[in-house]
């Protein structure tokens, strides 16, 4: 089983490009299933995730060839409107295919997602969604089975702007006969592009970016191409750690995706200097405790949570961190107290009082982001560390090893049996 080594305390320096997004391109991904012809997606990041997401295309009927970051899907042959639930299981975004394949074919049979690391993880706003636009939702040994001859507009309020369920509605809604209105949407980077991605496939959706998103339901969409934006969470979990032990540059970023983070980076004691697609940051001489608690977008992102905790486990003093998106997203608080770290938490709050140093040790990944923070904690670390379980950060970051070992860092990957 793979195993991430590090030796911790070099200090990094130089330039790193950041990869594509994944949340942005796993629910295009799923957009393309709606039109005949081939869609050519750029910037696509080789992760477990999309691997996963290619394989999902092609158990519906889509061909696909991905090569060099540039993925095409060919959503002609689509003809199979079923996610089984070993695929599902494994990636909870494989739930995306249930509006797309709704909207084009009129019956569709999903495998609900289980829970996660960190708890359960419903789609209760999905199915109320499409139930809205006239489905019929039924649910039978572990499948969601949908049906509507023509998804008709209407009018949907989200309880919590969630970024699924909006991605999901977004694409049903795209076809379906007359308007659909929905409040409260989510306003995340990911959702901007998919929606701009839906209106070059012929769409007409307006609102893009804000709480209230309007649809006009067309009949048809084509294939259209386009290159995913950044990885603002990838771009977040490398600054987060160059706050600490160096000045890096970031390239190939959007710094206006994470203004909470370059707020709270500055306020912790770190230089930052930007342009249109750079971010420079000097790291902290002396590293202040930040409170934060994360939001939807703009807020401070839920998915760089843990890699900020992981940071404020070495400030010069005591900060609060709480998670109002998941509140039970502390897998990795067990893992970095085997730092010597001083971490407790009571329900969605993490209470951090700095030490002055970490101690490496070996440590297990839970989850992406957690796995994260294993990583930065390690880098931080006096002596060796060993991250195992390491299939979960190879979800959702390309490459990590490499990139960091490029920034100085002694880090290598282990993929010796046993
Ligand atoms: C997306 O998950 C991201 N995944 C997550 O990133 C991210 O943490 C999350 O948004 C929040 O930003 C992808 O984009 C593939 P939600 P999603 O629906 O869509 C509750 C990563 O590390 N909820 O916005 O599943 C839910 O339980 C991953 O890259 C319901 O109650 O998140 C949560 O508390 C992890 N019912 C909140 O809403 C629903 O039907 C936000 O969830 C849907 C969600």
């Amino acid at each position: 089983m793979d195993k991430i080594i590090i030796e911790g305390q070099n200090p990094l320096s130089g330039t790193v490009s950041i990869s594509g997004a994944k949340n942005a391109v796993l629910p295009i991904m799923t957009a393309a299933l709606m039109a005949d012809g081939i869609s050519r997606i750029d910037r696509v990041p080789d992760l477990r995730d999309t691997r996963t997401m290619i394989k999902l295309m092609e158990i519906v009927g889509a061909k696909c060839s991905f090569e060099k970051g540039s993925l095409k899907i060919d959503g002609s042959s689509v003809d199979n409107p079923e996610a089984p639930y070993d695929l599902v299981k494994t990636m909870r975004a494989s739930f995306y295919v249930l509006g797309p394949l709704l909207a084009r074919f009129g019956s569709v049979k999903v495998s609900l997602p289980g829970g996660c690391a960190w708890g359960p993880r419903p789609v209760d706003f999905h199915l109320k969604g499409l139930e809205k636009l006239g489905a019929k939702i039924t649910l039978s040994s572990g499948y969601i089975m949908a049906e509507a001859k023509r998804l008709k507009g209407a009018k949907i309020s989200f309880e919590f702007p969630s970024v699924g369920a909006t991605g999901n509605i977004v694409m049903a809604a795209a076809t379906a006969e007359g308007t659909t209105v929905i409040e409260n949407a989510a306003r995340e980077p990911e959702i901007v592009q998919l929606c701009e991605y839906l209106n070059t496939m012929g769409a007409s959706i307006q609102g893009i970016g804000s709480t209230r998103i309007i649809i006009d339901g067309v009949d048809s969409l084509h294939a259209a191409d386009i290159e995913v934006i950044p990885d603002r969470i990838e771009a977040g979990t490398f600054l987060i750690a160059g706050g600490l032990l160096g000045e890096i540059e970031l390239t190939n970023v959007n710094p206006s995706h994470l203004d909470s983070l370059l707020l709270k980076l500055k306020e912790a004691g770190c230089g930052i200097h930007t342009s249109a697609n750079s971010i420079r940051i000097n790291p902290a001489d002396n590293l202040k405790p930040v409170d934060m608690t994360t939001a939807v977008y703009p807020g401070f992102a839920t998915d760089l949570q843990a890699q900020w905790v992981a940071l404020m486990t070495v400030a010069s003093g005591s900060s609060v961190i709480t998670d109002t998106v998941y509140h039970d997203r502390f897998s990795h608080i067990p893992e970095l107290n085997r730092f010597g770290a001083n971490i407790k938490s009571d329900n969605n709050t993490a209470f951090v009082r700095g030490v002055n140093e970490l101690i490496g040790a070996p440590v297990m990944s839970t989850d992406i982001r957690a796995s994260a923070s294993l990583i930065i904690a390690g880098l931080i670390a006096k002596g060796q560390t060993t991250v195992s379980r390491i299939y979960h950060i190879d979800r959702g970051y390309e490459k990590i090893e490499e990139k960091f070992r490029a920034l100085g860092a002694n880090i290598i990957r282990d993929n010796s049996p046993g």
